[in-house]
């Protein structure tokens, strides 16, 4: 399955004001890997994400998915093949209901209506707010927005996963069921995240980064064991591995 892999060869990027966001990045990624990527604020997860479905394009190096590089020429394949959900939900949802919002990646296909509604339905179903089908999605809570925004995402059945922060703003609950859903997504996943306790139930590899520059890339268990490391990319372990401070006091 060649044409799932992802390759970041030598990838930088600087934004327009001359801020270097991405520093000559290597990565390649191949079809199954979970992948988490974990920095500080700024550190460039959201930057990396974009210029891997060709929102940002790199001003030197290159991105593959396979044989099929990523360039404004190759986008509507590309964004068929990843499925990127934003940081903020809001840039992703500009429908006047949640349904035309998850209909629309399925409608750009061309599929016919009968289609799409299976589509929508079960993506709406799979996040758990079919509920929320013909509500304004600019009138939803925080959350809610974020479960339509990934719905938009596997009404498309892409091959590749690319979500920028999915557990923010979700209750324990809509986490707990996002993980889950993730789990059994058996395509490749890149994860940006805060969320190390979703990276170490997820991932099994982790790539670090700082200032633009990978810090670290290798199996998660390593990693998190590292806490200096961590410490000076501004990260903390997961919770999980923290122990609990309540059976500490006694
Ligand atoms: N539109 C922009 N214009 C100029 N600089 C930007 C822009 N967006 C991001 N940056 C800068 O690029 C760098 C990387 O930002 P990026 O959003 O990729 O970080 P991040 O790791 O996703 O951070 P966060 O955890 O806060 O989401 C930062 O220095 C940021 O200030
Ligand atoms: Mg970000």
């Amino acid at each position: 399955m060649s044409h799932h892999l992802v390759d970041f060869i030598d990838v930088s990027y600087s934004y327009l004001d001359g801020n270097k966001a991405i520093e000559n990045l290597n990565a390649r990624i191949h079809h199954g890997e979970a992948v988490g990527i974990v920095g500080a604020n700024g550190a460039g997860k959201s930057t990396m994400l974009k210029l891997l479905v060709g929102i940002l394009m790199p001003e030197q190096g290159e991105i593959r998915l396979g044989d099929l590089p990523v360039t404004k020429k190759t986008l509507s394949i590309v964004r068929q093949t990843v499925g990127f959900t934003f940081q903020d939900p809001e840039d992703q949802l500009f429908n006047i209901t949640v349904y035309d919002d998850v209909a629309f990646g399925p409608r750009n296909y061309g599929l016919d209506e009968k289609e799409v509604e299976k589509r929508v339905v079960s993506a709406l179903q799979t996040v758990g707010i079919e509920h929320l089908m013909h509500r304004a999605p600019y009138k939803l809570s925080g959350g809610e927005k974020r479960a339509v925004s990934i719905a938009t995402v596997l009404s498309m059945e892409p091959n590749v996963l690319a979500m920028d922060e999915p557990t923010a703003a979700l209750d324990p609950k809509s986490r707990r069921r996002l993980i889950e859903l993730l789990q059994g997504f058996k395509h490749t996943k890149l994860i940006a995240t805060h969320d190390l306790d979703l990276v170490m139930e997820l991932c099994s590899r982790t790539i670090v980064l700082k200032d633009g520059r990978i810090e670290y890339d290798g199996p998660t268990a390593e990693i998190m064991k590292n806490t200096l490391l961590l410490e000076q990319c501004g990260l903390e372990q997961p919770l999980m591995l923290q122990g609990c401070p309540i059976c500490r006091q006694k």
